[in-house]
């Protein structure tokens, strides 16, 4: 059986939900708490045991580069600072993993920038992180889907059930219960309004492929928003070879989106050994505030702060 080795990042999108914080600097590289978004999810890669991440960047996005590379003047810096430890952690992430960069010149969708990386992938089976997708999980999400890919060999997609109004914002399968959260699908729909939905389970952006997709994905014509979708490669695969869907054990935030973001910036926030309790203290306290103007106003009724 083929290993899972090899990752595609596709992060050349231009965050134009995140404007103007995006303007010149790629979304992934925004930070939350103290690390950028991707650094979270290539942590998630090398829990997994992925060893070579192919990121297929856009233009502007050297800050990628910069990140995963070393940096001679801050690590002589730290040096002579007697920082030891800030040394280990920016030098940490980067020793760990090979990265290679595609660039996709033009945005032609998701599928095509999967597509950029056929030559990298070669003939074995792979993985693909959406990096605005960071999932927090005891085991790492991708781990879980490997042990699934490992058992059945086949293509193993991570879906979520999502609120039926939410069907537009995401990848909707057609599943086939085998066991409880693990779905072949049948049929997936790109961003289908709710009424054509034909189920609430969606696509979340973790993918392990077979190599054939790549075939698929030269002949997939622009499909939705006139982009070469993956989900329409991945619905002429499973006309092939069985996918499956996988509900995996963790919480997803979306961090392209910029509720998702703050949800995710303080949900790790009260994790970080540094400002957990001061900033725990500085939401209860908050809440308190808010609460009592709430009580103030007329009708108002807000209810007493939670306690410890
Ligand atoms: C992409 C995929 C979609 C999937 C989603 C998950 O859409 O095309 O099928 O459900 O990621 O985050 P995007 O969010 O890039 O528009």
């Amino acid at each position: 059986m083929k290993k899972i080795r090899k990752a595609i990042f596709p992060v050349a999108g231009l965050g134009t939900r995140f404007l103007p914080a995006t303007k010149s600097q790629p979304k992934v590289m925004l930070p939350i708490v103290d690390k950028p978004i991707i650094h979270y999810v290539v942590e998630e890669a090398l829990g997994a045991g992925i060893e070579t991440i192919i990121f297929v960047t856009g233009r502007s996005h050297q800050a990628i580069e910069n990140y995963f590379d070393i940096s001679v003047e801050l690590e002589d810096f730290l040096r002579e600072k007697k920082k030891e430890g800030m040394l280990r952690e920016i030098n940490d992430i980067s020793n760990l993993i090979t990265p290679c960069y595609i660039r996709q010149r033009v945005a032609r969708g998701l599928g095509h920038a999967v597509l950029m990386a056929k030559d990298l992938i070669g003939d074995e089976p792979f993985a693909v992180f959406l990096a605005d997708d960071v999932i927090d999980a005891e085991v790492p999400c991708m781990k879980q889907m490997i042990d699934v890919y490992e058992r059945y060999q086949c293509s193993v997609i991570a879906v979520m059930e999502v609120d039926p109004k939410d069907t537009r914002a995401y990848g909707i399968i057609e599943p086939r219960d085998l066991q409880k959260g693990f779905y072949q699908i049948l049929d997936m729909v790109e961003k289908p309004d709710p009424k054509d939905a034909p189920s609430n389970l969606a696509v979340i952006g973790r993918y392990i492929l077979t190599p054939e997709i790549f075939d698929l994905l030269e002949s997939t014509e622009p499909g939705k928003g006139g982009e070469i979708q993956l989900t329409d490669a991945i619905k002429a695969l499973l006309k092939r070879q069985a996918v499956y869907g996988y509900a995996f054990q963790g919480k997803r935030f979306d961090t392209g989106d910029k509720l998702g973001f703050l949800e995710a910036t303080v949900e790790y926030a009260l994790k970080n050994p540094e400002v957990r309790e001061g900033f725990r203290k500085y939401l209860l306290d908050l809440y308190e505030e808010y609460a009592t103007e709430a009580a103030r106003r007329p009708g108002g009724d807000a209810g007493p702060p939670p306690k410890g």
